[in-house]
C-alpha cells in the first residue's frame, strides 16, 4: 500500500479518490483533520476496505513508527501542510510546526522504517514530497518562468516553511540516501477546494451576494492547474520519477487575478443568473493588499513533460467551467465547511477589511 499524509485536504482527497478509482492498491490516509481537513471529501470511499483513515499528526513520531511497522507501505506521499498564505501572515507558528517540524519527524520515522527493509524493498521505496512554486519567490513581468534550478527565495511565512521542508527532503537524500522525489506545483483549483482560497471564495461569496475582495490592483499573476492534473502528475512522478529529482508541475496557464474573477463571474452569470438581472461583477471590491504579496508565479513544466511525458489534460476554460458547476451542484458541502472554526476565521480576518 501507499501512505498519504493530508489526504482529507483539497489536493490530498482528490488524489486519494483518483488513486482508488484507478488502482486496487490500498491507501493509508493519515490526516490531523485541522480546519482544512474534511472527511466529507472522502464520503464516496467510506467503507471501502482499500482506504484506511487514521486521524493523527505527521509530527507524532510514535504514531508514525507504529503505522509504518503495521502497514509497511512501499511509498509515502507527503501532502500534509498548513497551506494558506493569509493564515501564515496572521499566525506563522502552526506553519513551522507542521510544515517544518512535522516534515522532519516524518522523514525521521520513514528513514528508520526504510533502513531496515531488505535491499530490494529499500531500492523500490519512495518518499514523495508535495511542494509549491511559491518557494521560488516572485517574478517580474519579463522574468523567465521558474525551472527546477531556480534558487529558493520564499517571501511569506508559508513559502518559507515549505522551502525549509524542501531543504530537509533534499538533505535526507544526500545524507541518508532516502529515495526522495519532490514536486513543486503551481496554483490548483477544482472540486473540494476550501473556500478561503481565491477561486472557491469568489464562487461562494458571489452566490451569497457578498463582496468579491480583490487584493491590491488585482494584477498579480498565478499559473492555474486543475487539481486532477496535479494528481496525475504526482502519480506519474511516483511511478517513473528519478530519485532525488525535483519536478515542476504547472498548467502553462498564467492569468492575473482580476481575469480569474471576471471569468468566474461570467460563468455564474450564465449558469446561475442573479435574480435582479445584474452581473456578479458588480460585487467586485478592491481591498487592501496582502503584505509581501508575490507579484507573479510562472512554472516551466518542460522537464516533467520531457522526462515523464506528463502534460495537463484540462484547459483552463474546461477546468474552470467544471469547477463552477461543481460548487453549484454541491451547496451542502459548502454549507458544512462554512461552519465552526472557518466562520470564526472569516469573522476575525476578512470582515474588517476595507
Ligand atoms: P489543504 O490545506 O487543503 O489540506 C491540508 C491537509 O493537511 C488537511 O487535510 C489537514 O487536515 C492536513 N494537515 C495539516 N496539518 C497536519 C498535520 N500536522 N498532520 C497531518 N495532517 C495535517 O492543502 P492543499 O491545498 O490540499 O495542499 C496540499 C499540499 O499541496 C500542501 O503541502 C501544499 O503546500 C501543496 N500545494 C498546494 C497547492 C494549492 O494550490 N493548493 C499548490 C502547490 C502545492
Ligand atoms: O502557488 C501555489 C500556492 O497557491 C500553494 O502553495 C498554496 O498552498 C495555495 O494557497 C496558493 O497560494 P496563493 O496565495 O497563490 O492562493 P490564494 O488563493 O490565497 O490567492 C491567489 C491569488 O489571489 C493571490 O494573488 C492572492 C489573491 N487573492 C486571494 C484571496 C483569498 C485575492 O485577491 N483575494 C482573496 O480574497
Amino acid at each position: 500500500m501507499i501512505l498519504v499524509t493530508g489526504g482529507a485536504g483539497f489536493i490530498g482527497s482528490n488524489f486519494v479518490l483518483d488513486w482508488l478509482a484507478q488502482t486496487d492498491e490500498p491507501v493509508l490516509n493519515l490526516d490531523k483533520l485541522t480546519y482544512a481537513g474534511n472527511l466529507e471529501n472522502l464520503a464516496s470511499v467510506q467503507g471501502d476496505a482499500r482506504h484506511v483513515f487514521v486521524q493523527g499528526d505527521i509530527g507524532d513520531s510514535a504514531l508514525l513508527d507504529s503505522l509504518l511497522a503495521q502497514h509497511q507501505p512501499r511509498a509515502v506521499l507527503n501532502f500534509a501542510a498548513e497551506s494558506h498564505v493569509d493564515r501564515s501572515i496572521h499566525g506563522p507558528e502552526d506553519f513551522i510546526q507542521t510544515n517544518v517540524v512535522g516534515t522532519l519527524r516524518l522523514l525521521q520515522s520513514v528513514r528508520a522504517y526504510w533502513q531496515v527493509r531488505d535491499e530490494a524493498r529499500r531500492a523500490q521505496f519512495r518518499f514523495l514530497h508535495v511542494s509549491t512554486d511559491e518557494v521560488y519567490g516572485s517574478l517580474s513581468a519579463t522574468d523567465a518562468a521558474f525551472t527546477e534550478s531556480n534558487k529558493l527565495e520564499p517571501n511569506s511565512p508559508y513559502s518559507a516553511s515549505k522551502a525549509a521542508s524542501d531543504h530537509l527532503v533534499r538533505a535526507w537524500l544526500h545524507t541518508y540516501g532516502l529515495p526522495v522525489l519532490t514536486t513543486n506545483c503551481s496554483n490548483n483549483y477544482g472540486p473540494l477546494h476550501f473556500p478561503e482560497k481565491l477561486i472557491p471564495l469568489m464562487i461562494v461569496n458571489a452566490l451569497a451576494g457578498k463582496p468579491l475582495p480583490i487584493y491590491g490592483d488585482g494584477l498579480q499573476v498565478r499559473d492555474w492547474l486543475y487539481v486532477k492534473d496535479h494528481c496525475s502528475a504526482i502519480r506519474r512522478v511516483l511511478q517513473a520519477g528519478r530519485v532525488g529529482e525535483i519536478y515542476n508541475v504547472g498548467g502553462w496557464n498564467e492569468k492575473p487575478n482580476i481575469e480569474i474573477v471576471n471569468t468566474v463571474c461570467a460563468l455564474l452569470d450564465e449558469l446561475r443568473p442573479r435574480a435582479d438581472g445584474g452581473s456578479y461583477r458588480s460585487q467586485i471590491s478592491y481591498v487592501q493588499d496582502r503584505p509581501g504579496h508575490d507579484r507573479r508565479y510562472a512554472i516551466d513544466a518542460s522537464k516533467i513533460e520531457r522526462e515523464l511525458g506528463w502534460r495537463p489534460a484540462e484547459t483552463f476554460e474546461s477546468g474552470i467551467r467544471k469547477t463552477v458547476q461543481w460548487y453549484l451542484d454541491n451547496q451542502a458541502w459548502v454549507t458544512h465547511v462554512q461552519s465552526g472554526a472557518y466562520r470564526e476565521w472569516v469573522q476575525t480576518n476578512y470582515a474588517q477589511r476595507q
